[in-house]
């Protein structure tokens, strides 16, 4: 697709799917890579992610400490009443986050890509800047509904500027569980925000809108390599994953430098400058003491 035709299909829908964008080669590392990240993970921490309930979840201070980390995180439904794994702890982990971008030479050299640079800009941003990246599983059996929200409601920015770039690494689908979407709706409000004051975090609701009909959305089923950019306010969902089959996903989100980042956004980039998607390896190695985990 042309950089003009890409444009136009995202001002229109905000979102646009490209088949093929990653090659089997990178889908290949980027997999084992996370098989591996979780192998040598240590013992269940007991954190826990859900994107279920609207506010029913409340972030513990591993989620809130993990911008600068590389973290996983358990599924829901993935422990017994007894707090037991229900399954084997490699099909129990929900996500890995939030700094494999500058933690993680795989992902490294997988997310500091010229093209993704020039998407970026061609969707409107002046300084693309990457903060942030998941691994997402979506177990089979357990994966986890994530309900309707948008981007933005995570990265504040004055004026809105969040991109999101999702990375199909697995086939996706109707029954394990792909991206729904409701065409045009970026052009709505931001509902929601979430919020962290201290050590604690909220959602807040700041629009009454309500989130899209079943009839209103549309079903993003796609094949693995198939990248899907989103704009920030475009409200999306998934369904759970009730299918043998798992449905891996990688996710970056970048924001504009050229914007103004809420100090109250949960994930601060201020001890660790952001960089683009393009632009070389920092000479320095990280700061001494970042957490890897
Ligand atoms: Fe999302």
């Amino acid at each position: 697709m042309r950089r003009e035709s890409l444009r136009a299909t995202f001002e229109r829908d905000g979102y646009v799917v490209v088949p093929g964008f990653v090659d089997d080669a990178a889908v290949t590392a980027l997999r084992r890579r996370a098989e591996q990240i979780v192998a040598a993970y240590g013992e269940a921490s007991g954190s826990r992610f859900s994107a279920r309930a609207e506010a029913g979840w409340e972030p513990d201070r591993e989620f809130l400490t993990s911008g600068y980390a590389v973290r996983c995180f358990f599924e829901e439904d993935a422990f017994d009443e007894r707090g037991e794994l229900r399954v084997a702890r490699e099909l129990a982990i929900n996500k890995i986050g939030h700094a494999l971008h500058e933690l993680d030479p795989v992902f490294t050299a997988f997310s500091h890509d010229r093209r993704l640079d020039e998407l970026a800009r061609a969707f409107g941003m002046r300084e693309p800047l990457v903060y942030q990246s998941t691994y997402i599983f979506k177990q089979p059996q357990i994966g986890g509904e994530v309900r309707w929200h948008q981007d933005a409601t995570y990265f504040v920015t004055e004026p809105q500027s969040v991109l999101a770039f999702w990375f199909a690494l697995e086939d996706a689908d109707r029954e394990n569980g792909c991206l729904w979407a409701a065409p045009g709706g970026h052009r709505g409000p931001l509902r929601e925000r979430f919020v962290v004051d201290g050590t604690t975090a909220r959602l807040e609701r700041i629009d009454e809108t309500p989130w899209p009909h079943h009839n209103e959305a549309v079903a993003l089923e796609c094949a693995s390599g198939t990248l899907i950019a989103m704009h920030g306010l475009l409200p999306h969902a998934s369904a759970p994953n009730r299918s043998p089959r798992s449905r891996h996903a990688f996710t970056l989100h970048a924001v504009d430098g050229t914007a103004r980042y809420s100090p109250r956004n949960w994930l601060q980039r201020t001890d660790v400058p952001a960089r683009g998607f393009a632009d070389s390896y920092r000479d320095a190695a990280p700061p001494q003491g970042a957490p890897v985990r």
